[in-house]
Order: C-alpha cells, then sequence, then structure tokens
C-alpha cells in the first residue's frame, strides 16, 4: 500500500527514506491577514492528509469540471507521497502580526561566497517538499493543491529532483550516486536513531525558540549545479581527493570499504584524506555540534543558452539549528577545491513546521 503517514509529532518527509521523486515547490501567499492565512494551513492540511493517504476522489458530475485531475487514474494511490510544509522568512514581516514569532535563527537565505543566486529560483513564503515513488504522484499532488488554493498562493519557483528508482525500501543498506558520479549519503545520520534525530534535527522544548517551534526543524534547500562538463575532464585522481573519497567503492581515500569511518586525528596533515577535501571540511569530526540530515535529490534542466548540461545536486538539509548546522558546514566548505565545479544558483532557508498530532488538528496551529 505504501502509506507514510500523516500523524505526528513530526511532519512526514524528514525522516522518511527518500524515494525516487522529490519536487520543491516555493509558494507566496496573498492572504492579507490572519483569519487567512489560517485558511490556507486548514486547507493545505486537509489537502495533504488527503493526497497522503490516496483513495477515491469525490463522485463527478459530468456537467462540471471534475474535482480531480485524473492524473493518477480515479482511485490515487498513496505511492509513499509526503508532502511536507515549511515556512521562509517572509511570512514573518509585517503581513500577519508573526514577527514575534519568527524562529530565532531563520533569515532570508544569504548569498554565499560561491552562490549566483537567481532571484527567479530563491526563497518564498512557503514551501512545499513533494517526495513520491514517481513524479506523476508528486504532480497530482502539486496540482490538486494549486487548484484548491487559487485565491491564497502564487507560485514563486519550483525543481523537481529524482533518484535511482526503489531507494525508498533500501535506504541505509544502499548508497546511490550524486551527479559527479560519486555516492552520497555514506556518512548521513541515521535517522533510525531517535535520541541522535532528537539532538540534531528536531527542535526541543525551552531552547530558546519561540515555544511553537518545538518538534519542527529548520530546512535548507540548495539548486546546486554540477559543471559536469569541467569535472568530466578531471583526472580521476583529483576528483578523489576533492571529495576524499574513493569513486568506486566510497570508502575514504586510503580505506577499504565505504562506511569506514577516517580517523583524522591519525591525519594530522592530510596525507591519505586532504585537509581541504569535501568530507574533511563538511564534518571534521572533532564533535557533534555541526551536524545535518541530508535528504537530497539529483536534478537536471536540459543546458543552458551556452550549451551547457544544467545539471546538478538538489541539496537539502534539516537540523534544530541553522547557524550550528548548515550555515556552520557552509562556512567551513567556503573555499574547498570542489566549488570550482559546483555553483549553487538558488533555494532559501525555511522552518518545517510541527506535525498534526491527530484528527482536528492543522499544519502551522501552534503558530497561528
Ligand atoms: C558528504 C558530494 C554539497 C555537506 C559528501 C559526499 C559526497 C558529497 C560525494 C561523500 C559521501 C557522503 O558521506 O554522503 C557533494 C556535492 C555537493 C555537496 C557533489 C554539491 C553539489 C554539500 C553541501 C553541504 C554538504 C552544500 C553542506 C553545507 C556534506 C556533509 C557530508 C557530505 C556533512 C558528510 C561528511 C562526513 O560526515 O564525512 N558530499 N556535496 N555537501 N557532504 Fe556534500
Amino acid at each position: 500500500e505504501e502509506v507514510v503517514p500523516f500523524f505526528g509529532l513530526h511532519q512526514a518527509g524528514i525522516l522518511t527514506p527518500t524515494p525516487a521523486a522529490g519536487l520543491m515547490v516555493a509558494f507566496d501567499t496573498t492572504a492579507t491577514n490572519k483569519a487567512d492565512l489560517v485558511r490556507l494551513f486548514k486547507t493545505l492540511t486537509e489537502r495533504i492528509q488527503f493526497l497522503m493517504a490516496g483513495g477515491t476522489p469525490k463522485p463527478r458530475d459530468p456537467k462540471f469540471p471534475p474535482s480531480d485531475s485524473g492524473i493518477m487514474g480515479p482511485n490515487i494511490a498513496p505511492n509513499n507521497l509526503t508532502i511536507t510544509l515549511a515556512v521562509g522568512n517572509s511570512l514573518f514581516d509585517n503581513r500577519f502580526g508573526l514577527g514575534n514569532l519568527k524562529p530565532k535563527r531563520l533569515e532570508t537565505m544569504p548569498n554565499f561566497p560561491n552562490d549566483e543566486l537567481d532571484p527567479d529560483l530563491c526563497h518564498g513564503d512557503i514551501l512545499l517538499q513533494f517526495c513520491a515513488n514517481t513524479e506523476e504522484s508528486n504532480l497530482h499532488a502539486l496540482r490538486d493543491i494549486v487548484k484548491n488554493l487559487p485565491d491564497l498562493i502564487t507560485l514563486r519557483w519550483q525543481i523537481a529532483g529524482f533518484l535511482p528508482p526503489n531507494t525508498h525500501k533500501k535506504q541505509g543498506k544502499s548508497t546511490v550516486r550524486n551527479l559527479l558520479g560519486f555516492k552520497d549519503g555514506t556518512a548521513n545520520l541515521d535517522a533510525g536513531n531517535d535520541k541522535l534525530m532528537n539532538r540534531i534535527v528536531w527542535v526541543q522544548p525551552n531552547n530558546g525558540e519561540p515555544a511553537w517551534t518545538v518538534g519542527g526543524s529548520y530546512q535548507v534547500v540548495r539548486v546546486i549545479r554540477n559543471l559536469v562538463e569541467r569535472w568530466d575532464r578531471t583526472p580521476l585522481q583529483e576528483q578523489e581527493t576533492i571529495i576524499g573519497r574513493n569513486k568506486d567503492s566510497g570508502a575514504p581515500l586510503g580505506m577499504k570499504h565505504e562506511k569506514d569511518i577516517p580517523n583524522y586525528a591519525q591525519d594530522p596533515q592530510g596525507k591519505q584524506i586532504p585537509l581541504n577535501a569535501h568530507i574533511r571540511l563538511a564534518n571534521p569530526r572533532t564533535s557533534e555540534s555541526s551536524l545535518i540530515l541530508r535528504r537530497g535529490f539529483n536534478y537536471s534542466r536540459g543546458f543552458d543558452k551556452a550549451g551547457h548540461l544544467d545539471m546538478g545536486l538538489l541539496f537539502v538539509c534539516f537540523q534544530a539549528d541553522l547557524e550550528k548546522g548548515f550555515v556552520t558546514v557552509q562556512n567551513r566548505l567556503q573555499g574547498e577545491p570542489l566549488e570550482e565545479y559546483i555553483r549553487p544558483i538558488g533555494g532559501g532557508f525555511f522552518f518545517a513546521l510541527p506535525g498534526v498530532k491527530a484528527e482536528g488538528g492543522y499544519l502551522g496551529q501552534s503558530l497561528l
């Protein structure tokens, strides 16, 4: 049946194993007051709940447009669909009087030094993350939501991502490759480790954040183009020292197995794994303080006007503290040799709302 449960302390789509198709869609809201915002969040909740569960849409009266697009046929298969709602910095401007409830670390995603951000691919009042076994499921869900909220949301930007099929079932057992040809996710955190997730991913009570944020998580989306023509002309040895891992096996350089854990203390000069290798800068393994939960996809958008392939990593990560997590890691990566082959072009900083615990509640209820 492949249903991911909607109700819970936390939203689905964060610890949920990553399926084959991802779709990030950012919207702005045309709501002008809090009552409209409540209606928006209630309607979103109702649609998300229905879409994730699947089933048969309302009966059709042939004299009216059908209530459902029909993309999934008359019975909507759940297909591991998750839809995760996050809010952006702009939602806390002066429109709704929510300024003093803003998550402490939430800000508009800045331009990091290697970024070439396209304004048409950045930020937004809200972000919906759709994940499912097929692209059709995601598009069906998006169509449903757009159709049900014509007066309250406008599309801002979107990007679709993909992974090899069946990753959902195999989560944690086999790692998939990104478009640079390296295994990606090897050293990612174990989403099945509740204690670790509580420390690293979920906002906890009494940590200085507004009370309503407990159970939510900061979500970072980065559209990172890979300059693949350049990469494909780079010697294998250089590719491996840039990442810090063997390309075939995924093992850290100088080690045998993918899951082997590098001991940087025994390699202070970076003879095995260079000090500026991506994995070493991203996680120097000196403390737990800057861990993040990554949950990205690959993407491809054809080619640009200069005739260069436009593909890369739809990087997504979650953390309870944006500053200690993504921002710290990204700052450490600044100037890494990998930068020559990647170009962040879009994305945003968002806060994924706490989950809905039971029937009758709605996403964003603790905020509104
Ligand atoms: C690890 C690729 C961007 C954070 C890795 C690995 C690869 C990789 C191949 C090793 C396998 C693994 O443990 O998953 C890339 C590529 C990127 C990119 C191609 C850009 C297109 C980023 C960004 C961040 C990041 C933007 C965060 C700011 C990490 C972390 C690890 C990692 C935390 C795990 C390091 C460890 O614990 O050993 N990345 N990455 N990566 N990456 Fe990236």
